[in-house]
Parts: structure tokens; sequence; C-alpha cells
């Protein structure tokens, strides 16, 4: 297929993005403007150069800038605009439903209220219901590479908004702390009415997969990338229709594999897993929804019935209720029908 079609093509599919940190969608421009509003100088002294910086060879590496970006966010507003910046651009990539995480522990830590972010992060998400019809799911990520104590803190702290949360996550440094640490907070958190996911298998082994739905009882994997080295893992994860939230662009920028045509994602759908595309930290690897799907089906030579298959499983493998999601998959359907006609 032509690159324009295919541009064109995955345009116009509706889609779900149900794997994406909100401080991941700091575009280098609005850090510098909300800075400058803030009277913090950042360590980079133009945007150029701070691009220049976004060069990793591993998960850390990119942390470390990543929670160095995050330290501007001060006020409420500063929350609202990141929120909304990555609402309206996925917006204009016709994405329709996003569930998004956020990392309150980078903010609270700092001296941030955890109500003062989270009312930013809220209130955008709300207006894009509102005004650009894009329905939402909110995530909260304990930070794997603190303790569990703090994780039981945050958990306090978001109880007086988690009507408006409708799940918990585990993000960070994955290698050498494993989902096993997090056992009792996950418990109360499901207590607590929150529904579970967490990274495990981007440079951690299928042993963390294993726990991560053992221990912590998740009902999705993000990333899950290691899972094909352990077939037993990959029976058990299409038996139970557990979806991997994949992030391609991701993975290249952070070396989990060396380059695109070495995605998974293609084996995975060959397998029966219940894959889905996801951007992860857009404004850090280069693509938001629509570019992860264009650079995974130009390097693995993806077919029209993968692409849809694709997007079916974004609305599948989210939270939304039985019959939203009926409907989602059928305009996907109807979408890629009208293609052939
Ligand atoms: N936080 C933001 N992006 C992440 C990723 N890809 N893995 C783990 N933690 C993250
Ligand atoms: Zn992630």
């Amino acid at each position: 297929m032509e690159s324009s079609e295919l541009h064109k093509i995955i345009q116009g599919i509706p889609k779900a993005e149900l794997h994406l940190h909100i401080e991941g969608s700091f575009e280098p421009e609005l850090m510098f403007k909300i800075a400058e509003r803030n009277n913090i100088v950042l360590t980079y002294d133009s945007i150029e150069s701070l691009k220049k910086a976004y060069q990793f060879n591993n998960l850390q590496e990119f942390l470390d800038i990543y929670y160095a970006g995050a330290q501007v966010l001060i006020h409420e507003q500063d929350f609202f605009d990141l929120t909304w910046a990555y609402l309206t651009k996925v917006h204009s990539q016709n994405v329709v439903h996003v569930e998004i995480f956020f990392d309150p522990q980078t903010h609270t830590d700092r001296g941030i209220s955890f109500d003062v972010m989270f009312n930013g992060i809220y209130k955008a998400l709300e207006k894009a219901k509102n005004e650009l019809n894009i329905s939402y799911k909110l995530i909260m990520s304990y930070l794997r590479h603190l303790s569990e104590e703090a994780a039981f803190e945050t958990l306090e702290a978001s109880l007086p908004f988690k009507h408006l949360i409708d799940g918990v996550g585990l993000d960070s440094s994955e290698m050498g702390n494993p989902p096993s640490k997090f056992e009792k907070v996950f418990k109360a958190s499901a207590k607590n009415g929150y529904k579970l996911v967490a990274h495990a298998g981007e440079e951690g082994p299928a042993e963390y997969i294993w726990e991560a739905l053992d221990l912590l009882k998740v009902v999705r994997i993000d990333h899950g990338n290691r899972c094909l080295y352990d077939e037993s893992l990959v029976q058990r994860l299409v038996k139970e229709k557990i979806a991997l939230t994949l992030c391609p662009t991701s993975n290249v920028a952070l070396k989990v594999i060396q380059k695109m045509e070495e995605h998974p994602v293609a084996q995975m759908l060959e397998k029966g897993i219940l894959v889905t595309i996801n951007s992860d930290d857009p404004a850090y690897f280069g693509g938001y929804m629509n570019e992860n799907y264009y650079e995974t089906a130009k390097a693995l030579n993806l077919n029209i019935d993968q692409l849809m298959q694709l997007a079916i499983n974004g609305f599948e493998a989210s939270w939304l209720s039985k019959e939203a999601k009926e409907k989602r998959i059928i305009e996907v359907k109807d979408y890629f029908n009208s293609l052939s006609t």
C-alpha cells in the first residue's frame, strides 16, 4: 500500500488509546511556556536543545528526563493545559476514547497537592467529553521505584476522588521492582473499587507478567512484550482474553527492540492475543496514535484485516460499558467496510 493511502486509512479509523501517561504528552513547546509563566529556569536553554536530549538507551534514561520535565507543573491550570493539549491532539487523529495514566507521586512528592493536580486533569477530560465527544477513564499509577508504603499514602490521598478514578496502575523503573512488591496495596486498591493494571514485561522478564496476573490480579498488562518468551503464559493470555497495551514507538525509542521490523505485534495477533496499539509517552517518543499505527503497519506490512483487528481490540480491551464497546466496534467495522466499496 502507498504511504499516503495508509496515512489516510489510519487517520479515518475511530481509535481508542489505553496506554498514555499524561506527563509523557508534555511537548517541549508547552513545557517552556509553562516554565516561563511559573518563573522556572529549565536545564536546557532552548526547545531544540531539550529535544536533542531525547535520545535514550533504556527506560531509566527516559524516566530521568520525564520526571525532570514534570517539575514545571505547579498550578491547576498547568495540569489542565497539559491534558487539554493531549486531548485536542488526539481528537485531530480521530481518537474517540482514552484511558490515561497520571502519576500522583511525581507531583505530591514536590509539594503539589493531590487536588490541584487532579482537578486540572479532570476538568480537561470533562471538557473533552462535552466538547470533543471523547470518552475517558482515569488510571492512577503507583511509582514502583518507591516503596509500597508510599503507594499506600497515595491510595489514601486519592480516596476523596475515588468516584472519579477508574483504576490503578504500576509504572516507572521495572527491573528490580517486581509486581510482588505491591501486592498489598493492589489488594487494598481493589477493595476501594479500583480496577487494576500494571506495566510488566517491558524490560522485565515474563515472570513479572505472571506476578502481575497472579499476585496483583490485574485485568490488563501494559506492554507485556516479554510474554513471547513463555508459551504457557501466551496460552493463559489468550484463554483469559487478557489484553496487552503495546506501545511500538516507545519500544524502539527505549531500545526494548532495535528496530520496528522486530516488533512482536503481528506475531501476537497471530497467536490470538488481545493486543492493542498505544503511544505511551508521545511527546518523548515522537508519535501519537496515528504514528504508532503507521510505523507499525509500514514496518510489519500489516494488512487491512490486521489493522481492523487492532482497532477493534482497542475498544474490546477498554473499560467502556458493553453497549458502548459494541457501538464503537460497529463503527470500526463500518469504516473498514466503507473502504472496500
Ligand atoms: N512511565 C512513563 N512511561 C513509562 C514506561 N514506558 N514504562 C514505565 N514507566 C513509565
Ligand atoms: Zn507506559
